[in-house]
């Protein structure tokens, strides 16, 4: 088969108007009605409501834990306004940020790897995971997932849901766009070491 990937120039929330139509473009083409979508401060979750306002699409927006960084900064009347039209706001364990709370640094290295391929990936990953373990996707159901780079969106893609106890039978089907790269602006050259014969 063949499909479209939209990549944009510069990570950001520029891309957030993009990123919400071809999801939505995407979902509709599937027959999907459930889409999970990061939002910290609820900017994203409020433009994503008015965007996707009528199409039958129910949102499981995913913000920070409690007590990460700045605190809460998800606006409680927003998750009262987003419950009330039928969408559902979850607040739980951010999976790969475990302060090494069981001695290992492998959840971070896991969300180094997933950014390798942009900053959204790995939040893809780690809201399908929350979403599920607290019960707002079932095990194998087909998503879209929308995230971005700190702030808005920029990356989307299709997944078949898990929880973090099923890691395995978690899948990114398809990516529908994404930065092309994880940071803004090309990375220095840094010249390979001398060979050492
Ligand atoms: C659980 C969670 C984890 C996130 N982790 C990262 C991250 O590792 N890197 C990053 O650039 N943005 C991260 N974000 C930001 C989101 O991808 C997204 O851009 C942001 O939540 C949109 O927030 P806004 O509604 O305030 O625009 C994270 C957001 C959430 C909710």
């Amino acid at each position: 088969m063949e499909e479209k990937i939209v990549y944009f120039e510069e990570p950001g929330a520029e891309n957030t108007g993009d990123t919400l139509r071809l999801a939505l473009e995407r979902a509709r083409a599937r027959g999907i009605n459930k889409i999970i979508l990061a939002s910290t401060r609820g900017d994203t979750a409020r433009q994503a409501a008015a965007a996707w306002a009528g199409s039958g699409v129910k949102m499981v927006v995913v913000p920070h834990q409690y007590g990460f960084m700045a605190g809460q900064r998800f606006p409680p009347e927003l998750v009262e306004e987003l419950r009330g039209q039928g969408h559902a706001v979850h607040f739980g364990t951010m999976l790969f940020h475990t302060e090494r709370l069981f001695g290992t640094d492998t959840p971070r290295v896991m969300a180094n790897l997933l950014r390798t391929f942009c900053q959204g990936m790995k939040v893809c990953v780690e809201i399908i995971l929350m979403a599920a373990d607290g019960g707002h996707v079932a095990t194998g159901e087909e998503v879209v997932v929308v995230s971005g780079t700190r702030w808005g969106a920029d990356t989307a893609v299709v997944a078949l849901a898990a929880p973090s106890t099923r890691l395995g039978d978690l899948h990114i089907t398809e990516i529908i766009c994404k930065p092309l790269q994880t940071k803004q602006g090309r990375p220095p050259q840094i010249p390979p070491p001398e060979k050492m014969d």
